[in-house]
């Protein structure tokens, strides 16, 4: 456990060391599980944080201690000139800011993945939720799997690496296909993590039956390639991790929110487009920094903002509760 002093630090004691900043509230996918019904009211113009408001907070959290900032969306790639914002980050690596990720439905990879790593990207994770372009469509609402591929493909090239990608496994939808995401994940040496659903879906569709648990999972994959746990202690980390028994290339993670809690250890705080803190994925009330970036050139004011909000990080979700509310913010404006 990280004891620095100074440590953005919450009141259960977990240190606050990942902040996840979501860049845009606007996706062109429709994933079912997350934004199904079009776009969202957006956030106005002017209410999104500008490249300067996002590296300002972001030079103020490191100062407090975080590590880790992994860049999400909606679809981060369709905010215009993103490595900039990158280029700014990397920049804060003298800092101490040790890992910059983003995660993205694939858009634009293809062309920009290169320049994502020249200006100081660490590491990509790509959504595939289906390596059948049919059901990709019925998923997704796009006819983009090839695309997708493509991106994945251009991320290995540009050393993006490890390459993670994220399947969504939903009963009835893709379960089916669990053994052709182990091969995929042997055949490119991808991480390939699987995520069991929660309720954060705009069209309030999630029910608990079209949750796949992580042990079932594990159980499909492991019956057709036996696989090793590499990480008996998780840490922080959302995924247990696993290896190909034969020794074949590849990863597999298992992500178990609901089934297997890890809220016990999280290290994760949010920023959304509008510039809300989200001390939780499923909290139900944010925090305002944009305004006190706005009114205020002291940073360490800000520093005290962030630190007091960070107490109020809630000790767990709640989703397996009987009084469960989904909250009002979707995974599209949260940012996963
Ligand atoms: P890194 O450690 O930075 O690689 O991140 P990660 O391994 O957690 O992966 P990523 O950010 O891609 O998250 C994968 C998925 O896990 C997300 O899309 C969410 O569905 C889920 N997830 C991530 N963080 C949390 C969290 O704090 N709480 C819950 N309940 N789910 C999370
Ligand atoms: N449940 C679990 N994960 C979700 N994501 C989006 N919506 C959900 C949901 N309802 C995750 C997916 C996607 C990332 C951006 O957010 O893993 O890859
Ligand atoms: Fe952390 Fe909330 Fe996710 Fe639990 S549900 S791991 S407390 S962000």
């Amino acid at each position: 456990m990280n004891t620095k002093v100074g440590q953005l630090t919450d009141s259960y004691g977990r240190p606050i060391t990942d902040l996840r900043v979501s860049v845009t509230d606007r996706c062109q996918f429709r994933c079912f599980y997350c934004l199904p019904n079009g776009e969202p009211p957006l956030a106005k113009k002017d209410t999104i944080l500008t490249f300067e408001e996002i590296l300002r907070a972001a030079r103020v959290f490191i100062g407090l201690g975080i590590e880790k900032i992994r860049l999400t969306g909606g679809e981060p790639m369709l905010r215009r000139d993103l490595d900039k914002l990158v280029e700014g980050l990397a920049a804060l690596k003298a800092d101490g800011l040790k890992d910059i990720a983003l995660t993205t439905n694939g858009f634009s990879i293809r062309e920009k993945a290169v320049r994502l790593k020249d200006a100081g990207l660490d590491r990509i994770t790509i959504s595939l939720d289906s390596l059948d372009a049919a059901n990709f469509r019925d998923i997704t609402g796009v006819d983009k799997l090839a695309e997708v591929l493509d991106a994945i493909e251009a991320a290995k090239e540009a050393g993006l690496e490890p390459v993670k990608i994220n399947a969504v496994i939903v009963r009835g939808r893709n379960e089916y296909e669990l053994a052709d995401f182990a091969r995929f994940a042997r055949e490119t040496g991808v991480s390939m993590r699987f995520i069991e659903f929660m309720p954060l879906d705009s069209g309030h569709e999630w029910s608990r039956e079209m949750v796949v648990s992580g042990r079932e999972v594990r159980d499909a994959i492991s019956a057709e390639y036996p696989l090793e746990l590499r990480n008996s202690e998780r840490g922080s980390e959302t995924a247990w991790k696993y290896r190909f028994a034969d020794g074949a290339p590849g990863e597999i993670g298992i992500i178990a929110p609901v089934t297997e809690m890890f809220c016990g250890q999280c290290s994760r705080i949010r920023l959304t487009a509008d510039g809300q803190i989200r001390t939780c994925l499923f909290s139900s009330a944010e925090h305002d920094l944009r305004a006190v970036l706005r009114s205020t050139d002291s940073d360490s004011d800000v520093a005290e903002y962030i630190r007091n909000v960070t107490l109020k990080k809630e000790a767990r979700h709640h989703i397996n509760d009987t009084d469960f509310v989904q909250p009002d913010r979707t995974m599209s404006f949260i940012g996963g």
